[in-house]
């Protein structure tokens, strides 16, 4: 049965892509995983996918949406590291009534087709939080949040955390948020980092990523960091939050129902 992950902060740029690519080529090497792109932008597929003509998740919860029989063949990128294709066609979900009414339960009954074939599932999400966010988030065992240390505020926090109590998933598990393009020797992200565990504690995940050229470079190519560039320190970053990560997921249940209530307190402080 997969353990089911998804990529998500409503904020840009803030490297889900990068992340779902990094960790899913990395466990691929010791589990069998599956990648989802979600996100209309495609970029997860543009970067690691090569067979354009593969049945994208567009086209599956088509038919899942008619009852239609569901054959699963997502693209091989390799034996162990498979990819359901993005979409344009995903912004459909959001102002279709069929999709609208389908709801909260469209992504589990597509994962159904999928869950006992894969170690790890992990889903790269859209940052609008809408109907296929919520979805996604519902049918999830876990989220991981990657964000940016400059900009990270309470307030930043407070909005996901509500959003997450409105998904309604009660056995959510927050992994943590992760500070990606991470430079600890500016003063203001270390500061940041500071200030962040103080308030939130182990909501904010030990590992933080470097801002390196050769994150980019490797995207482009749809390898790796440790693959394309194993001496870079954001290689070394990224197996860091790969073992962090494996560590924390039965370990400990972060409910955010219980977080905003906690924030709230702080908010009142
Ligand atoms: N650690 C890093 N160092 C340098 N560049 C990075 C790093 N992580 C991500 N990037 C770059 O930052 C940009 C945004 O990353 P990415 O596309 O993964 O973010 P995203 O949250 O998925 O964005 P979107 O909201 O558009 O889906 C990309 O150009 C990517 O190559
Ligand atoms: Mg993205």
């Amino acid at each position: 049965m997969a353990d089911t992950i998804s990529i998500y902060n409503f904020k840009g740029g803030v490297g889900k892509t990068t992340t779902a690519l990094n960790l899913g080529i990395s466990w691929s090497k010791s589990f069998k995983v599956l990648l989802i792109d979600f996100d209309p932008q495609c970029n997860l597929s543009n970067s690691i996918g090569s067979n354009q003509k593969s049945t994208t998740v567009y086209q599956y919860l088509k038919k899942i949406m008619h009852d239609h029989d569901v054959n699963p063949q997502p693209e091989e990128i390799t034996p162990y590291l498979h990819l359901i294709r993005g979409d344009l066609q995903m912004t459909h979900t959001e102002s279709n009534n069929q999709f609208i009414s389908f709801g909260k339960t469209m992504i589990d009954k597509l994962l159904m087709h999928f869950r006992n074939d894969y170690d790890f599932i992990i889903m790269d999400c859209p940052t609008n939080f809408g109907v296929l966010v919520k979805s996604i988030l519902g049918a999830s065992k876990n989220i991981l949040i990657p964000a940016i240390a400059d900009n990270f505020s309470l307030t930043g926090v407070q909005t996901l955390m509500t959003y997450l109590a409105a998904v309604e998933n009660e056995s959510l598990n927050i992994l943590g948020v992760f500070f990606n393009m991470f430079n600890g020797n500016m003063n203001l992200s270390a500061k940041k980092y500071e200030e962040s565990k103080e308030n939130f504690g182990r909501l904010i995940l030990e590992s933080t990523v470097s801002r390196s050229i050769k994150v980019g470079e490797a995207n482009d190519v749809g390898r790796s960091i440790e693959d394309y560039s194993p001496d870079n320190t954001a290689a070394k970053d990224f197996m860091k939050l790969s073992d962090e990560l494996l560590a924390k997921f039965h370990s400990q249940t972060l409910n955010p129902d219980y977080i905003v209530p906690e924030l709230l307190e702080k908010m009142r402080d």
